[in-house]
């Protein structure tokens, strides 16, 4: 095993978590909220310093979509695409 520092400054988890019954982010739009946040990343070239990735359950499925910053603690539910730059915008602050 090797410890590593974290090759990120900031990690966006979107749950991609789909469910056959009940609630789920996945069937609530999860995946364009997912594909939306890695392009507005990419586009601004901050591939390097925030990692937009895809999660499993986080246990709020009736809240979704859910995303979590990390380190930030921020949690945003009920994402939909029109929420995703104001999200960017803080999980900009911070960056070096
Ligand atoms: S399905 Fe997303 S939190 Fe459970």
């Amino acid at each position: 095993m090797e410890r590593n520092p974290l090759p990120h400054q900031k990690i966006v988890y979107v749950c991609l978590n789909e469910r056959e019954a009940g609630p789920c982010c996945a069937a609530k739009g999860s995946t364009d909220i997912h594909a939306l946040l890695k392009e507005a990343v990419k586009t601004r070239g901050l591939n390097t310093k925030i990692r937009v990735s895809r999660s499993g359950c986080m246990g709020r499925c009736g809240n979704g979509p859910n995303v979590l910053v990390f380190p930030d603690g921020v949690w945003y539910s009920g994402v939909c695409p029109d929420d995703v730059e104001t999200i960017l915008g803080e999980v900009l602050q911070g960056i070096a």
